[in-house]
């Protein structure tokens, strides 16, 4: 990444990369790990944060190095301009994408959990990385467990109407066809999701 310069694509001209003095080979080979990301998708509710703050923790306590970033806590700032029509979801997914990047390059192990209900805006998040850098998780709980957990009083406020497009009841939510890891978020127990996790970073060497 940091050897090879981007295709400029951007608003502004004349604007020249400028190399990294330290890269990814570097930082992996001091911290003892790779970086990657771990997206997790599914339906508020699902566990996304939970798990995904779950795994951080656990890594944490193995001195590897990762941070979570999540939909609720980011709307409050990068992205407290945007709200939830398709366009303005598109528009986060594109940032977070673009921020989990540079958590990779800073050689971050890099947890997103946010809704991200459209195929192709992940699709687009997957491709800014390589194939063995990127994790879709799926919090696969359905619906109906969701709507009856609803730890926000969300969905009852999206039946009435009082909150619009919400995904699951007036927004869609589109399921992964192959992510890299699905949790069965609504039977399953934490701690059986969180290994599964640290296993899988482990078979595809990230961790060791
Ligand atoms: S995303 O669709 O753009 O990925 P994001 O993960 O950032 O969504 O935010 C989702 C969180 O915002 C939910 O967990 C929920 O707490 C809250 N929320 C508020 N309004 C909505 C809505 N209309 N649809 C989904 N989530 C909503």
């Amino acid at each position: 990444m940091s050897h090879s310069t981007p295709e400029a694509n951007s608003k502004a001209k004349n604007i020249i990369w400028h190399h990294a003095s330290v890269n990814r080979q570097e930082r992996a080979a001091k911290l003892g790990h790779k970086s990657a990301i771990l997206w997790f998708t599914g339906l508020s509710g699902s566990g996304k944060s939970t798990v995904a703050n779950a795994v951080n923790l656990a890594l944490f306590e193995k001195g590897i190095a990762s941070y979570v970033l999540d939909g609720d806590n980011i709307r409050h700032g990068l992205c407290k301009d945007l709200g939830f029509s398709d366009l303005d979801r598109e528009e986060n997914i594109r940032r977070i994408g673009e921020v989990a990047k540079l958590f990779l390059d800073a050689g971050i192990i890099v947890l997103t959990a946010f809704v991200s209900p459209f195929r192709a805006d992940r699709e687009k998040a997957r491709s800014l990385v390589k194939k063995q850098e990127f994790f879709e998780i799926y919090c696969a709980a359905d619906l109906e467990t969701c709507e009856k957990r609803d730890p926000k009083g969300l969905y009852a406020k999206a039946r009435t109407g009082e909150i619009k497009d919400f995904t699951g009841i007036s927004s869609p939510y589109e399921e992964p066809l192959k992510p890299e890891i699905a949790l069965n978020t609504g039977t399953q127990q934490l701690h059986n999701c969180v290994e599964f996790v640290l296993d899988n970073l482990k078979t595809n060497q990230v961790i060791s």
